[in-house]
């Protein structure tokens, strides 16, 4: 890991391609809305931060939905692509590109990386057999083939892992097995496939995963998979399919996994291609670049992030992952999200009824660097919201903006009433940084607020409602207030990256907007404010209960 002093010119995010075969619901934010705060924060300090994404178009289940309403599976792609850029956008989640895997740029790097790795004797053709519907007539994803655990012997179980006992097996070992499809018994087919040689990377890997910024925890699941022992990866699937076909070859495609995280130097491509843009794809995934590249994922899909993709950039001669940092998942109320409790709410389900950034701020309070699953608990929710955001950032403003804006012409103090309180909040600034740096959110909030609930004390000791009933104490209140604002002004910055939109009115409100995290040494004084408006209403109990009954 760079340490501090050494900040690179240049980082490069990405985060996981969403399936653009369904709506977004608030347990993929979890990982949208870290990575977002993360780069904000970046920018607040100063730093060049590319923050991209794509949809991940590909593949059997999208083909498969699209067939079963009639439309192409291109179309329904599209269709979703836009719902999700305006799910992100509306969350507030700001990408400095959004492209598809299913586009021109994708399919030309696709194919060149394909061609490095074959002619690198990476690729190897083997025969192998698999599970095939006569009905269909399609082979089926081990996800589409359902029968009894060889293991246990559980009924009903996946085709490559039983979730009762938890071992992992091969679809053809399935007892009894049936295709999901057709509800018919599959047959076995052979066909040939192409395979990426992973055990080729196997020392690389293990020696790549010693030099990047990944959390122990994720970490110490590569260790075992290094002692389980890689095996080649099927990078090949026949049709019908849903992708790019394999130059030379006429009813084989690339398998979607191969070809979505390449959808990441897709977007870059499309953005680096793009009229008047400052940005050269060449300072990005060269090998001797030094911007620093760094992926958000959900912990469902490390292995394909720390194994397959960094063996196909290093078999390609590109730039390797500096930072894998990876989400846990979400459950709701302390259980998986489900659509009979209603805990399954779609983004736009939410912000029908809600404003974002109450959940950009509880997911902040409860993420950590760690990966273990975060839990939103609707009291706790709402609790959080109220005691904290409200309670205590927005109420030191509006405790002070009514004096100010009423009895001093919207006209701060020459001075300030407690300079070495004022410095104190603004001496947490790098220790805050940190927390931000390591996406330690938590922590942050937590500190955040202490400082607020510091600022309310003096509000409470000082007492300038007391004070303003006498005329002589005049001056006093302006002082008092003006240190409040200043305060407030100081906590603003910090929680600038978690609730861009509401500091964006706080910043209207105090007449210093476009501030930078540099920003927080500013003290306010001899400075015209603007009237306070009310920046956040309370969340309420019935507006959690509507966003459940809409999901049901
Ligand atoms: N398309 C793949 C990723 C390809 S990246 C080259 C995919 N898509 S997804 O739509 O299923 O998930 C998108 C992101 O949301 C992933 O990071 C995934 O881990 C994350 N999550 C999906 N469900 C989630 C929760 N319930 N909770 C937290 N994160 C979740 O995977
Ligand atoms: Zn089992």
């Amino acid at each position: 890991m760079k340490s501090e002093d050494q900040k690179p010119n240049k980082i490069l995010v990405f985060n996981a391609l969403p399936y653009a075969n369904g709506p977004i619901h608030i347990g993929h934010l979890v990982g949208y809305i870290q990575a977002d705060i993360w780069v904000r924060f970046q920018k607040l300090q100063g730093l060049q931060c590319l923050y991209l994404c794509a949809s991940d178009a590909h593949g059997t289940p999208i083909m498969l939905s699209a067939e079963e309403i009639g439309v192409e599976p291109r179309d329904l792609a599209t269709k979703y692509t836009l719902q999700h850029q305006e799910d992100f956008s509306d969350f507030l989640i700001q990408f400095d590109n959004y492209h598809t895997t299913d586009s021109k740029e994708n399919k030309e790097l696709v194919e060149t990386i394909f061609a490095s790795l074959s002619g690198a004797g990476h690729i190897e053709k083997k025969i192998i057999e698999q599970a095939y519907d006569e009905q269909q007539k399609m082979f089926l994803p081990d996800r589409y083939v359902r029968g009894e655990c060889p293991n246990c012997g559980q009924v009903d179980q996946y085709g490559d892992s039983c979730e009762h006992c938890g071992s992992t097996y091969k679809t053809t070992d399935l007892i009894n097995p049936i295709s999901v499809l057709s509800g018919e018994k599959p047959s076995l087919k052979t066909s040939e496939h192409y395979f990426l040689k992973l055990k080729n990377f196997e020392s690389m890997l293990k020696g790549w995963i010693e030099t990047i910024d990944i959390h122990d925890s994720v970490k110490a699941k590569l260790g075992e998979w290094f002692v389980t022992g890689l095996r080649n990866w099927d990078i090949s699937r026949d049709e019908p399919y849903f992708g790019f076909k394999i130059p030379g070859e006429e009813s084989k495609y690339f398998y979607v996994w191969l070809d979505a995280p390449v959808g990441y130097l897709a977007s870059l491509k499309h953005l680096c291609d793009q009229d008047n843009n400052p940005y050269q794809y060449d300072d990005y995934f060269s090998k001797d670049t030094t911007t620093r590249l760094i992926h958000f994922i959900g912990k469902d899909i490390i292995y394909f992030h720390t194994l397959f993709w960094p063996a196909v950039l290093e078999g390609s001669g590109l730039k390797k992952p500096d930072g894998i940092y990876v989400n846990g998942f979400l459950t709701v109320n302390g259980k998986k999200m489900s659509k009979s409790r209603g805990t399954l709410i779609k983004a736009r389900t939410y912000l029908k009824q809600l404003n974002p950034e109450y959940l950009r701020y509880y997911y902040a309070y409860k993420l950590s660097s760690g990966i273990d699953d975060i839990d939103l608990d609707s009291n706790d929710f709402i609790n959080r919201v109220n005691s904290d955001l409200v309670g205590k950032w927005v109420n030191i403003a509006s405790r002070c903006a009514k004096f100010i804006n009423d009895d001093f012409n919207n006209q701060l103090s020459s001075t300030i009433n407690d300079p070495e309180l004022l410095a104190n909040f603004q001496g947490e600034a790098d220790a805050i940084a940190a927390m931000y740096q390591n996406r330690e959110t938590g922590q942050a909030m937590r500190a955040i607020m202490a400082l607020a609930d510091r600022a309310n004390q003096y509000l409470d000791q000082q007492k300038p409602w007391v004070l303003a009933k006498d005329e002589s104490q005049k001056h006093q209140v302006q002082s008092i207030c003006t240190m409040g604002l200043n305060l407030f002004y100081v906590l603003m910055i910090y929680l600038k990256p978690v609730v861009p939109s509401i500091v964006k009115n706080a910043e209207i409100f105090l007449n210093a907007e476009k501030r930078q995290w540099s920003d927080v040494g500013e003290t306010l004084i001899d400075h015209q404010i603007r009237d306070y408006n009310p920046l956040l209403v309370r969340l309420k109990t019935e507006d959690i209960d509507a966003i459940i009954d809409a999901s049901l």
